[in-house]
């Protein structure tokens, strides 16, 4: 299994360039097969959710070109395969080739998603938008089975906004007969990253962005080249660890307006950052100030970076709290850091966190992607060297991050 060793407390200087999202490139390959010719999509991220999606797309006889700018998509010649590998077991995303497939071909095989464990994380939303859209389901033995005699579009009224039902919905959709209204849609970036791909290939969708999607179902749709937003998870999780040790880092190539949950919380706890058009520079705050965060969906501030400022606020003076309102367990990597010596109480979906407790390098087990984010973010701060078990959970979302730390002098390394 994959480890990362780093050697902490080493100030951080120099440039990071941010890829794309990884929570829009895992839904953009899947949507690529609503494509009756070649898909290009440019700025995806090297991530390994990147590759297992590629590997799937094989199982469909889709054939598929990686080159270091781009990703090209052919699935002129698809086949309606059962996907039922372990594959579609190993990452959440798998779940979009549900919408994608029904949408394509009217019914679909498939295995169900995993991905992080973040407590229970059902799929009802995604089966209740295909079924107001005429789609059948059974679910036996890990494997679920859609079928429906054609789509059509309807009201679908979601009781959360989620990101995952919300792409899902759109996905089945575009090629539905007449019109699909999704109430109380998700809105983040990446459901209009989605939304826009689809345009592009000739889909007929607005209101992408706001809480009510408008789908007006279109006969085919074609291929065209496409650039994926920045990562605006990717971008956060850097701008923390330059209010930690930046001297000063610059984070380019983001979107900043994706990033004001992020930094509002960042100016709160006393950290200085720039921003200029597409690069913000952030330095080290030597007071950071604690703070209390509750999760939201966007704009609120992002459960994925929950994990992350937990470690920031580790070295906040003072007492500082985390809510976490979208998931019931994504505290996993709490254990870790109070190995490291921070001092954190977990009281059911709220951790409470008081500083500043120096951290020391550890040996620390990744749990799941964000929660090994935080660690390596803890690493880096810590005194000595810090070993992180199972890294695997964060190069699925983290692109080159090795590379990328150490273009700005970080002490880091992987090893097995
Ligand atoms: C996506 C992101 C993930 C992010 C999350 C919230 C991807 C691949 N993953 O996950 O990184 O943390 O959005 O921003 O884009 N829920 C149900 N039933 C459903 C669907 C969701 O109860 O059918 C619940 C979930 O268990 C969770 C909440 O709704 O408690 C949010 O889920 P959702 O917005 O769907 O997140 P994901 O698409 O899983």
């Amino acid at each position: 299994m994959n480890k990362i060793v780093i050697k902490g407390s080493v100030p951080l200087e120099g440039i990071i360039n941010i890829d794309g999202a990884k929570n829009s490139i895992v839904a953009l390959i899947p949507a690529s097969i609503l494509s009756k010719s070649i898909v290009r999509i440019y700025n995806y991220p090297k991530i390994s959710d990147v590759y297992v999606l590629i590997d799937i797309l094989q199982e469909l006889s889709v054939s598929t070109k990686i080159t270091n700018e781009y990703i090209e998509i052919d699935s002129s010649k698809i086949k309606n395969t059962p996907l039922t590998t372990t594959k579609m077991g190993s990452l959440r995303a798998s779940y979009y080739f549900m919408g994608a497939l029904l949408g394509l071909f009217k019914n679909t095989t498939l295995r169900l998603p995993g991905g992080c464990y973040l407590g229970p994380r059902p799929i009802d939303l995604h089966l209740k938008g295909f079924e107001t859209l005429n789609c059948r389901y059974d679910i036996n033995n890990e494997l679920i089975y859609l079928q429906a005699d054609k789509l059509i579009g309807k009201e679908i009224h979601f009781p959360f906004p989620s990101v995952g039902a919300t792409i899902n919905t759109m996905l089945a959709a575009v090629l539905a007969e007449g019109e699909t209204t999704i109430y109380n849609a998700a809105k983040e970036p990446e459901i209009v990253d989605v939304a826009n791909f689809l345009t592009q290939m000739g889909a007929k969708i607005s209101g992408a962005g706001t809480s009510i999607i408008k789908i007006i179902g279109v006969k085919e749709l074609h291929g065209t080249d496409y650039v994926v937003i920045p990562d605006r998870i990717e971008a956060g999780t850097y701008l923390i660890l330059g209010a930690l040790l930046g001297n000063p880092l610059e984070i380019h190539r983001v979107n900043y307006l994706h990033l004001y949950a992020i930094l509002t919380t960042l100016n709160k706890c006393g950290v200085k950052t720039y921003i200029n058009d597409d690069k913000i520079i952030v330095y080290n705050s030597n007071k950071l100030l604690p703070t209390d965060i509750v999760t939201d969906v966007y704009p609120g501030f992002p459960t994925d970076l929950q994990q992350i400022i937990t470690t920031l606020l580790t070295q906040s003076h003072g007492i500082s709290t985390v809510t976490e309102t979208i998931y019931s367990d994504r505290f996993q990597n709490c254990q870790e850091l109070i190995k490291m010596g921070a001092n954190i109480v977990i009281n059911d979906n709220k951790v409470i966190i008081k500083g500043r407790t120096p951290l020391k390098g550890s040996e620390v087990v990744a749990k799941d992607l964000r929660g090994g984010a935080s660690l390596a973010i803890a690493g880096l701060i810590a005194e000595g060297t810090t070993i992180i078990n199972e890294a695997q959970h964060i190069l699925r979302g983290y692109s080159n991050i090795i590379e990328k730390l150490q273009n700005v002098k970080a002490n880091i390394h992987m090893s097995t």
